[in-house]
C-alpha cells in the first residue's frame, strides 16, 4: 500500500492506473479506523480494480469549539489496519494541501435544503464542510466509485445529490452500518463514551428499531401519529440517560417529514428513522430503514 501526502504523486499513480484500464474505488475517511471503515474498504475492493482510501480530519466540517482538536488521530494504527485489506493507495493530505489559503475558504460546495435539516440544523455549516472537502477529494482522486457508510445517512444522501447536481462522474455506493454486538453503531466518537455510557448506548439503536416496528405495525400513520411516535422515542432515550437532539421518521429519499397532506403509508413509501442524541461527551447518530 502506497502512503502518499502529495497531490502530484497521487495523480501520477492514478493516471498510470487509468491508462492501464483500471477503475478506481475511493473511500474517504477521517481516520481512527474501525471495523465499519474496513467494511467500506472491502466493499470498494468489490467495485473496482484499484482502491484508494484517504485520511483527512477536515477542519471545515467542525464548528469552532467542537472536537476538531481532540478528534482521535491514529495514523500508524490506521495504516496497519489498512495493510491487512486490499488498499492500493492511502492519501493523507495536510490541511495546507486541501486548503492552501487557510480556512477563509472562498469556494464552497453547498447542497441547500438537505444540509439544513436534522443534523444540519444542530450543526450549521457542517455539511457544507463535508461537501466541499468531498468535492475536492473527488477532483483529486477522480474515482469511478466512492463508498460511504449508511450510518451517516444524511451525509450519504447529500453526497448523492451533490454528485447528481454537479455531474460528477462518480457512482456512490452506500454500505450498511456496522454494529457492535450490543447494536451500537460503530463510530470513532464511541471512544468518548465511558464504560457505563457504552452499556447504555445500545438504547439508541433499540429505540430506532422500536419506532420502525411501530411504523410497520400501524401500516398507515397520520402526521400526528408520527409526532406521537417521535415524542415517545425521545422519552425512551431520556430514560436511558441520553440528551436527545432529534428522532425523526422521514421519507428515505428526501428526508422530508410527513405532513397532513401526505400521511405515511408504510406499505407504499420508503421510510427511514433517524436520530441524534448526546450521551456524556459523545453526540451519537444512528438510523434504520422501515423494514
Ligand atoms: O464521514 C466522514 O468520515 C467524513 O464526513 C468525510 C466523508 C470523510 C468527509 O470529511
Amino acid at each position: 500500500m502506497l502512503v502518499i501526502d502529495s497531490v502530484k504523486l497521487l495523480q501520477e499513480h492514478t493516471n498510470i492506473w487509468r491508462r492501464n484500464g483500471d477503475t478506481i474505488a475511493f473511500v474517504p475517511t477521517m481516520g481512527n479506523l474501525h471495523e465499519g471503515h474496513l467494511k467500506l474498504v472491502d466493499a470498494a475492493g468489490e467495485q473496482a480494480g484499484k482502491v484508494v482510501c484517504s485520511i483527512f480530519v477536515n477542519p471545515l466540517q467542525f464548528a469552532p469549539g467542537s472536537d476538531f482538536e481532540s478528534y482521535p488521530r491514529t495514523l500508524q494504527q490506521d495504516i496497519e489496519k489498512l495493510k491487512a485489506h486490499r488498499v492500493d493507495l492511502l492519501f493523507c493530505p495536510s490541511d495546507k494541501t486541501i486548503y492552501p489559503d487557510g480556512m477563509a475558504v472562498s469556494t464552497k460546495v453547498t447542497v441547500p435544503g438537505l444540509s439544513d435539516i436534522l443534523c444540519g440544523a444542530s450543526r450549521p455549516g457542517h455539511f457544507d464542510g463535508v461537501t466541499t472537502v468531498v468535492a475536492k477529494l473527488f477532483n483529486l482522486v477522480q474515482p469511478d466509485v466512492a463508498v460511504f457508510g449508511e450510518k451517516d445517512y444524511q451525509q450519504l444522501l447529500i453526497i448523492k445529490r451533490m454528485v447528481d447536481d454537479l455531474f460528477f462522474p462518480v457512482h456512490i455506493v452506500g454500505v450498511e452500518t456496522s454494529r457492535e454486538t450490543s447494536g451500537l453503531a460503530m463510530s470513532s466518537r464511541n471512544n468518548y463514551l465511558s464504560d457505563n455510557e457504552r452499556q447504555s448506548a445500545s438504547a439508541l439503536y433499540e429505540t430506532l428499531q422500536w419506532v420502525a416496528g411501530q411504523v410497520k405495525q400501524q401500516g398507515e400513520i397520520s402526521a400526528e401519529g408520527v409526532n406521537t411516535l417521535e415524542n415517545d422515542a425521545i422519552e425512551r432515550l431520556k430514560d436511558a440517560g441520553f440528551k436527545p437532539d432529534y428522532v425523526r421518521i422521514c421519507d428515505a429519499e428526501t428526508l422530508s417529514s410527513p405532513n397532513e397532506s401526505s400521511p405515511i403509508a408504510a406499505n407504499h413509501r420508503s421510510l427511514r428513522v433517524l436520530a441524534a442524541a448526546w450521551l456524556g461527551k459523545a453526540r451519537l447518530i444512528d438510523n434504520v430503514p422501515d423494514t
